[in-house]
């Protein structure tokens, strides 16, 4: 079988500890540590003069290069395009959407930058792999410069609707630079409608009654490929957390009270400050549970260059302390806002504990968390997941308490639902979950991907 080259923005080296939860580097680590391959991207450095050929290491069956970015480069590329211009658009803000025609030139060199750096690396019969919106056109690029090898392509973050995505100035150059892959993958049936509507109405292009696109100049498939996570190892992983200092000092903590956890990048899209007032709502309308339980929203920085994510650690840091002066006692604060990232064993360990996970995207294109928390669950006393129908994972997890994050009453009532849930209720929605996520785990996502783009025929348009 040809060598399959992954291309990501953010790699994790061997020598990298794996701090956080879910996440796009760790699901390709997990699916490549087994089929084996080559890790291409960005080192997570920056240097003024970068060396023109990638650094390299092995471990096992994997290979890894990797390259660094100038300052420069990170501004217009990373912290202007892909974070304050794509993600927020991609994820319906279009009031936090900063445009600049500067950064897209940025961001085009950089994906150019990135098709040469990779060239070296390719033999003929590579298949390749390229993750994620910091590299919708680097199709495009390789193309330009004679790569004619397979190549997929899989949007992490949803993709939203026709009309949002026509906001973006130069979205025409880009979307043909995706359209240069073979296979496009999106998380959900929507993402992938919300394609095929922009190729109709957009980019005057057809679609064959077989599924085949036909769009700038060329005839690609799409599909949807629902991320999944290793969930076995997962569950190990959480099972055998317990008794690590962490978790032990966490239930000391807690005593007899019941834990509700989040564990989030930083960001805007995740939901945070909804959340806590979804919190607040819930200590209003049931002084019950006052003192009986505690949210631990551990929230790790993210993209802290970009100002609207410094301003969002303000509005929390202001609504965490008001909510917590309003209702906490002496011996009890209601909300553990924890502003730093965790070992991957100890948030599992987190999991485990905790009887509600509350995972309240505003939008989000998978959201793997959703998955760890039920593959973390003790199958004898199993917790409940509050899921956004906003997440991707909704698609998958129906037997969740599904909540529209906008509706804080709705996520409070849920919330009180889940802490009161008796437990042959908790163990027949676990259970349907936790099939869903067995069949659809991490392998099942990298192999159907894999195999469609290998066995697709390239085709110009007729
Ligand atoms: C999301 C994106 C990934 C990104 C990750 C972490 O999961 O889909 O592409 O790598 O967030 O964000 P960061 O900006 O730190 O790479």
């Amino acid at each position: 079988m040809s060598r399959l080259v992954v291309v990501s923005n953010r790699v994790i080296l061997p020598s990298e500890r794996v701090q956080r939860a879910g996440g796009l580097a760790v699901a390709i680590r997990e699916a490549l540590s087994s089929s084996g391959g080559l890790w291409f991207g960005w080192s997570g450095e920056l240097t003024e003069t970068p060396e023109p050929r990638c650094q390299t290491a092995t471990k096992g069956k994997m290979e890894f290069a990797v390259f660094d970015l100038t300052p420069a480069e990170f501004d217009g590329f990373y912290n202007q395009f892909a974070n304050s211009t794509l993600w927020p658009l991609f994820h319906y803000r279009i009031g936090l959407v900063k445009f600049s025609r500067s950064a897209l030139e940025t961001y085009f060199a950089v994906n150019a930058r990135f098709a040469e750096m990779l060239i070296p690396h390719l033999k003929p019969d590579d298949t390749i792999w390229i993750h994620d919106y910091q590299l919708l056109p680097m199709a495009g690029e390789l193309r330009k410069r004679g790569v004619t090898n397979k190549i997929g392509f899989f949007l992490h973050i949803p993709l939203p609707g026709v009309d949002t995505l026509a906001v973006l100035p130069g979205l025409g150059p880009l979307m043909r630079g995706l359209a240069a892959a073979d296979l496009i993958g999106f998380q959900t049936e929507r993402d992938l409608q919300s394609f095929k509507d922009y190729v109709r109405q957009e980019a005057g292009g057809t679609i064959s009654g077989n599924g085949a696109i036909t769009c700038f100049d060329r005839t690609i498939e799409a599909g949807a490929f629902p991320i999944g996570i290793d969930t076995r190892a997962f569950a190990t992983l959480a099972a055998r957390a317990l008794d690590k200092p962490e978790c032990q000092q966490l239930k000391e903590g807690l005593g007899s009270r019941k834990l509700m956890i989040s564990i989030d990048r930083l960001d805007y899209s995740k939901g945070i400050p909804s959340r806590f007032e979804a919190c607040e709502e819930l200590l209003r309308a049931h002084p019950e549970h006052r003192g009986q339980f505690e949210l631990v929203q551990i929230a790790s920085p993210s993209r802290t260059d970009v100002a609207s994510y410094r301003d969002l650690r303000r509005e929390i840091d202001r609504l965490s302390g008001r909510i917590n002066g309003a209702f906490s006692e002496i011996h009890w604060t209601p909300i553990r806002y924890i502003n730093r990232t965790y070992p991957r064993q100890s948030l599992a360990g987190f999991c485990r504990m905790a009887a509600v996970g509350v995972v309240t995207p505003l939008r989000d294109g998978m959201n793997m968390v959703a998955k760890e928390y039920i593959a973390a669950q003790d199958p004898d006393d199993p917790g409940v997941l509050v899921l956004s129908r906003f997440a991707g994972a909704a698609a998958e997890l129906g037997s969740a308490l599904i909540v529209n994050p906008f509706d804080v009453d709705q996520c409070a009532d849920a919330m009180h639902r889940a802490l009161v849930m008796p437990l042959d209720e908790r163990q027949a929605r676990w259970r349907t979950a936790m099939d869903t996520i067995t069949r659809n785990d991490v392998k099942a996502w990298w192999t159907s991907f894999t195999t469609r783009l290998r066995a697709g025929q390239t085709r110009a348009a007729a």
